[in-house]
């Protein structure tokens, strides 16, 4: 399998340590930095690395800054991301069976390295249970997140209405 990962600073030896585990486990990696320990934003490297899976350039991406927040956070703002924050096996395996996350997120500071490898491995090799998991899965993406007032239906309504010019200037 093809996986991204990205990392800040703060996840940056975590980062280094979780990509030679699994290109010696066989798979391919793409790592899309940071490339130093020097201070980032961790925004930069999870939107990068949610676009590229998004474009089908992996399968599934790992995201490691201090605690894992903010990766998560940002990741998780790209529709089609399933980004799970992760501590332990039980949560890194349920993330998979469950809610099918294809962004696995641990924070370099939270975390230690025995853990994290075996997080990476269950997460990598435990399948989408599916079935009644399926269809919560869908009612998360089906949320645009924009709101009403932010959504194509209220905009289309407000431009097509020349009598409402007031509202949309206000
Ligand atoms: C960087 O100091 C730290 O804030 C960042 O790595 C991360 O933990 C944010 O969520």
């Amino acid at each position: 399998m093809r996986i991204l990962i990205a990392s800040d600073h703060a996840g940056f030896e975590l980062k280094g340590l979780l990509a030679g585990h699994t290109r010696e486990a066989g798979h391919e990696v793409l790592d899309l930095g940071t490339a130093t320990p020097e201070s980032v934003d961790y925004p930069d490297f999870a939107h990068e690395l949610a676009r590229r899976l998004l474009a089908g350039e992996g399968v599934f991406g790992v995201l490691v800054c201090g605690t894992g927040i903010g990766m998560s956070i940002t990741a998780n703002r790209h529709r089609g991301v399933r980004a799970a924050l992760c501590h332990d096996a039980f949560t890194a395996e349920l993330a998979r069976r469950h809610n099918d996350a294809n962004v696995l997120c641990m924070g370099g500071r939270t975390t230690g390295p025995g853990v994290a490898v075996q997080m990476l491995d269950i997460f990598l090799a435990t399948p989408f249970e599916g079935g009644r998991h399926q269809r919560r899965v869908e009612k998360i993406e089906a949320e645009t997140g924009l709101g009403a007032r932010g959504s194509g239906l209220e905009t289309d309504s407000l431009c097509a209405d020349p009598s409402r010019d007031k509202e949309r200037e206000s």
